[in-house]
C-alpha cells in the first residue's frame, strides 16, 4: 500500500531534517541560510519558521498575560494602555478597575487637569429663576389652566410622516434648527437614554412593537430603581427565537440595561455649553445645556438649545459594535438620515399630559428610523461617560419615558428629512 510508505518516508524525512537542524545548530549560527539550496533544506526553512511563530505567539501570549497583570496593578498610564491594545475590552477594563469611575482618565494620577467643572449645580441656579410674579419660570405646571393650554409646545410626540400636532407654533415663529447641530453652533453637553422610546413613529417603534420586557412586568429592571421605570413604545426588530435578542451580554459598564430592549438615546445639545473642554459633558444635562447661563437668550432658545434623539434595539451580536456613541447620533447610511424636526420641551416620566415642561421651547431632530446596535456599543458608551470630569452615573441606566403627547400639546411646525 502507498500510504503507509508515505508516512513512513516522512517521518524519516523529518528525522533526517531534525538530525540535521541539531547539527547545524551547532555547527553554525544562521542555519536556514545555509542549508537553502537543496529541498529537504527548504522543508527545514519552513520547520523553523513555524517554530518561530510558535515562539512568537507564545512571546505574546506572555506580554498579554503580563500585561492584564499590569492592569490589576494599574501601573500603566492610560496612554500605555490605549497604546498596547488593540480592543476596548482592556481600555474598559482598565477605566473600571484603576481609575474607579469618578477618579476618572482626567483628574486620575496624572493630575493634569486641575480647573473647576464650572457647570455644575447651574441646573439649581436656573430652577431658582422667578418670573414677575414670583412664580419658577422653569417648574413643570398645568398643561391646561381654565379650558386653554398654559404652556409652551412639548416632546416627545408622534414623528411619523404626516404628522402635525395642533398647537400653533409657526404661528408664533417656532421653527426647529435645521441643519446639524455643530453647525448651529451648538455641542453635544450629555447623552442619556429611556427605557423605550418616548416618541412614537409608526411601524418603527409605536405601540405595537415588542420586546423582553413586556413580557412581564416582574422584569427586574422595574425593581432596581426607586419608584416604576416606565416602558416606552417599542420597535419591531424583536425576535424571541433568535439569541440575538435574547442571549444577555456581560455588561460591565452600564447598569440594569437589557439584550432585546428598545432605548431612546438623546443627546442635549447647546450653545451656552462648554463646549470644547474637560466640563462639555454633564449629568444632569441641564448643568450642561446652561453651563454659561448668560449666553443663552430666552427669546430664540430653540436656536440654542436641541436634542438629537435615536432609537435602537439592542443586539448580542459584536457585528454591530459602533465604538463612539457618546458623542452623538449615527449619521451614516439609513441612520441619522429619516429626520424629523419640530420644537418641543424637555421629556421625562414627570411629564404626561396634565403636568407639563416648560423648559421649551427647544429643537428635537429625531432618526424615524429603529436599528439594532451592539449591547458593547452602549457599554463602551458608560466607559466613556466614567471618564469625563462630571460625575455622570445618574444616566448608566435607563429612565423611564412619558407617555406619547398629546396632538393639542404637539407643535404643528414638523419638518421631514429622507434618506438621499
Ligand atoms: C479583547 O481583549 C479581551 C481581554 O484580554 C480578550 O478576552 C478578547 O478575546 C479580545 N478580543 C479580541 C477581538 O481580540
Ligand atoms: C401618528 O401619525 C400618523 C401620521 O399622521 C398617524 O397615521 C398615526 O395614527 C399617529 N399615531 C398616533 C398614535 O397618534
Ligand atoms: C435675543 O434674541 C433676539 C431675537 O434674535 C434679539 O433681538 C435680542 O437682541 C437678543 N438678546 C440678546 C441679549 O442678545
Ligand atoms: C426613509 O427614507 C427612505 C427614502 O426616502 C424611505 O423609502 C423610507 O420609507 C423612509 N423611512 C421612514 C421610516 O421614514
Amino acid at each position: 500500500m502507498a500510504a503507509p510508505a508515505e508516512v513512513q518516508l516522512q517521518i524519516a524525512d523529518t528525522s533526517g531534517v531534525m538530525q540535521s537542524m541539531r547539527t547545524e545548530e551547532q555547527k553554525a549560527p544562521l542555519p536556514v541560510v545555509h542549508l537553502s539550496n537543496s529541498p529537504s533544506s527548504s522543508t527545514l526553512a519552513l520547520l523553523i519558521l513555524s517554530l518561530v511563530g510558535i515562539i512568537a505567539t507564545f512571546a505574546l501570549a506572555c506580554v498579554t498575560l503580563g500585561y492584564v497583570v499590569d492592569i490589576d496593578n494599574c501601573d500603566d498610564t492610560p496612554n500605555e494602555v490605549v497604546k498596547v491594545v488593540q480592543n476596548y475590552t482592556h481600555i474598559t477594563d482598565y477605566v473600571a478597575t484603576c481609575l474607579d469611575g469618578r477618579h476618572n482618565a482626567l483628574t486620575g494620577p496624572s493630575n493634569a487637569i486641575t480647573g473647576e467643572n464650572i457647570c455644575a449645580g447651574v441646573k439649581y441656579t436656573v430652577e431658582g429663576i422667578q418670573d414677575s410674579d414670583g412664580n419658577y419660570m422653569f417648574a413643570n405646571s398645568q398643561c391646561i389652566v381654565d379650558n386653554i393650554v398654559a404652556v409652551m409646545e412639548q416632546a416627545g410626540g408622534n414623528v411619523t410622516v404626516g404628522y402635525h400636532g395642533t398647537m400653533d407654533s409657526v404661528g408664533r415663529g417656532d421653527h426647529p434648527i435645521q441643519t446639524p447641530y455643530w453647525q448651529a453652533g451648538l455641542c453635544p453637553v450629555n447623552v442619556h437614554w429611556h427605557l423605550g422610546a418616548e416618541h412614537l413613529s409608526v411601524g418603527q417603534y409605536d405601540e405595537k412593537g415588542t420586546g423582553p420586557s413586556t413580557a412581564s412586568d416582574e422584569e427586574p429592571h422595574r425593581k432596581l430603581l426607586a419608584g416604576d421605570v416606565r416602558n416606552g413604545n417599542m420597535c419591531h426588530l424583536y425576535d424571541a427565537t433568535d439569541e440575538t435578542f435574547t442571549k444577555e451580554y456581560d455588561w460591565k459598564h452600564c447598569v440594569d440595561m437589557h439584550v432585546g430592549q428598545t432605548y431612546e438615546v438623546h443627546w442635549p445639545h447647546s450653545a451656552a455649553g462648554a463646549c470644547g473642554t474637560p466640563n462639555q459633558y454633564q449629568t444632569p444635562f441641564y448643568d450642561g445645556v446652561f453651563c454659561n447661563l448668560g449666553l443663552v437668550n430666552l427669546s430664540i432658545v430653540e436656536k440654542q438649545v436641541g436634542v438629537q434623539a435615536q432609537v435602537f434595539t439592542i443586539v448580542n451580536d459584536e457585528r454591530y459594535y459602533y465604538p463612539d456613541l457618546m458623542r452623538g447620533m449615527i449619521v451614516d447610511g439609513a441612520r441619522g438620515t429619516n429626520m424629523t424636526y419640530y420644537t418641543g420641551s424637555t421629556t421625562g416620566t414627570s411629564r404626561d399630559n396634565q403636568i407639563c415642561s416648560n423648559y421649551a421651547p427647544i429643537t428635537w431632530q429625531v432618526d424615524r428610523v429603529c436599528s439594532v446596535i451592539s449591547a458593547s456599543s452602549f457599554d463602551k458608551m458608560c466607559a466613556d461617560m466614567k471618564a469625563q470630569r462630571d460625575d455622570m452615573s445618574d444616566d448608566f441606566y435607563a429612565h423611564g419615558s412619558r407617555i406619547t403627547v398629546a396632538d393639542h400639546l404637539t407643535a404643528n411646525n414638523q419638518v421631514w428629512k429622507y434618506t438621499e
